[in-house]
């Protein structure tokens, strides 16, 4: 196994607020590892301080055996980061096609270079057939596969999926996971911020709890799911 990503320590602070708190956690190469935990409970907030788009207060990030703590975003999307965000945001007055093509220049400076990465990241997404046209007119589970072949053109040794599958119907949502699947099948490494319990079920190798910006539970997801602390983070204890 190798292990492509150490976060050890991680310690996010917004004024009074500790959003993360001391949480590790590691990824090996072809991987799924599931974050959940409820509303608020600093999933995004430890994502985005992994992917360099939250400041850390302490901890170390190591990615593929560089330390990365202190790089900015561009820098560790350079080295293999490739993430997606909570809320997507296309350039809605570009193609599907140009909107892929933004995020494949910055490894592909050369246009005809940079097309067939982008046209490759569609194609694994499902979406060749609407590279031509706007991506303002795509329906939510289009938009959702436009992040991920946005964040696949990156060319990433790790995807960061910030709930892709919210919001689809059931459709949708099987597709999706199909599409990370056939990603893991070819030693693509993922961490995935998931609220629908089905998608980490299926995807995840491994489950971190966070719950009040701590780490409650880790394991397999029939693990987690049954763990007691886990029940009353979601429920609360009445
Ligand atoms: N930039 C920020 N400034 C101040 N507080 C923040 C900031 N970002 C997040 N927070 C706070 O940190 C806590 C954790 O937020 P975070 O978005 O990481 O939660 P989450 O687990 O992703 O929740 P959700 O499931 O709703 O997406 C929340 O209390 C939130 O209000
Ligand atoms: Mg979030």
């Amino acid at each position: 196994m190798q292990t492509v990503l150490k976060a050890d320590g991680i310690k996010v602070q917004y004024g009074g607020l500790i959003a993360v708190n001391n949480v590790s956690l590691s990824l090996e190469k072809g991987q799924v590892l599931g974050l959940i935990g409820p509303n608020g409970a600093g999933k995004s907030t430890l994502f985005n301080a992994i992917t360099g788009f939250a400041p850390i207060n302490s901890g170390k990030i190591t990615f593929l055996d560089q330390d990365v703590t202190h790089l900015p975003p561009y820098v560790r999307t350079r080295q293999g980061m490739g993430r997606t965000f909570q809320t997507e945001r296309p350039y809605e007055d570009l193609t599907v096609l140009e909107n892929v093509l933004v995020a494949a220049f910055l490894k592909n400076p050369k246009r005809k270079d940079a097309e067939r990465v982008a046209l490759s990241a569609l194609e694994k997404v499902g979406l060749l057939d609407r590279a031509y046209q706007l991506s303002s007119d795509l329906n939510l589970a289009r938009l959702r596969r436009l992040e991920l072949a946005k964040a696949l053109a990156l060319e990433p040794q790790v995807l960061f999926l910030d709930e892709i599958m919210a919001g689809l119907n059931p459709p949708a949502l099987k597709e999706m996971i199909e599409f990370v699947r056939t990603l893991t099948a070819t030693g693509m490494s993922v961490v995935m911020v998931e609220h629908i319990m089905e998608a980490i079920i299926q995807l995840a190798d491994h489950v971190i709890v966070l719950a009040s910006g701590n780490k409650i539970a880790e394991g397999t997801a029939s693990e987690v799911i049954n763990d007691e602390k886990v029940i009353e983070a979601y429920l609360g204890t009445d």
